[in-house]
């Protein structure tokens, strides 16, 4: 009789001993072959003692300012854009510098310009093609909005327009906010606003 591992009767004692006994060799056999190797490295189990460190411990004490992945962000208006809960910041936590704002300017082309449009008016090509149209930055409501309000916006979303957390980080929200600041700027400016020198040149007379 053939043995038949799948045949219920194989496990009933009137099966010849022998075809059980084969079976069973083979799985041994072919068991020997699976290596240890693998089981026993060199590795040290947290807390065990390693005769590598002189303080003779295999676990190491964590460096400066670790944070752990799971500790809640702390919320300091440079990484919420918050005050008391609400995103009201209106100075800026970052120091403004020229190469903060050409940081900006980038990020902002890449991430914001393809629906806000190169200088905020909300004509971006992907607006064009049928996207809703966001806000000009140019209203009164979003030039006098606080910039914690544009720091909720890109780290959470608004409306139709999804989140961007995950994409520009911290810094570079910031650096963008300033970079929006410098746009609503140049469309409201007046003629004292450029210096005296530098006037004709608005008039025509320039040489
Ligand atoms: C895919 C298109 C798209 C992109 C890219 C985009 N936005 Fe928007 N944004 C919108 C739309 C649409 C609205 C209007 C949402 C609404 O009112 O439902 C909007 C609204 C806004 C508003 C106005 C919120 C208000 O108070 O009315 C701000 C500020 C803003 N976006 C900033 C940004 C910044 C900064 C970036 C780049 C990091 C960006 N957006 C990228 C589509 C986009």
């Amino acid at each position: 009789m053939r043995a038949n591992l799948f045949n219920p009767n194989f496990f009933i004692p009137n099966y010849c001993i022998l075809c059980r006994l084969i079976p069973c060799l083979l799985l041994c056999l072919t068991l020997c072959g699976c290596s240890q190797d693998m089981w026993n490295d060199s590795r040290l189990k947290p807390l065990a003692a390693s005769p590598v460190f002189v303080d003779g411990r295999s676990s190491r004490t964590l460096v400066a300012d670790t944070v752990s992945r799971y500790a809640p962000v702390m919320e300091t208006p440079l990484v919420s854009g918050m005050s008391g809960g609400k995103p009201i910041v209106d100075i800026f936590p970052v120091s403004i510098t020229r190469t903060l704002i050409n940081r900006g300017q980038q990020r902002y082309n890449i991430y914001c310009s393809p629906c806000h449009g190169k200088t905020g008016y909300g004509d971006g090509m992907i607006v064009q093609r049928g996207f809703p149209v966001p806000p000009s930055y140019h209203i009164n409501r979003l030039r006098r909005a606080p910039l914690g309000h544009f720091f909720d916006v890109i780290t959470n979303g608004y409306g139709n327009m999804y989140s961007y957390n995950d994409r520009v980080s911290i810094p570079d929200r910031w650096a963008i906010i300033a970079y929006i600041r410098v746009l609503q700027r140049s469309q409201n400016a007046t003629l004292s606003d450029v210096p005296p020198q530098e006037r004709q040149q608005l008039d025509g007379n320039s040489p």
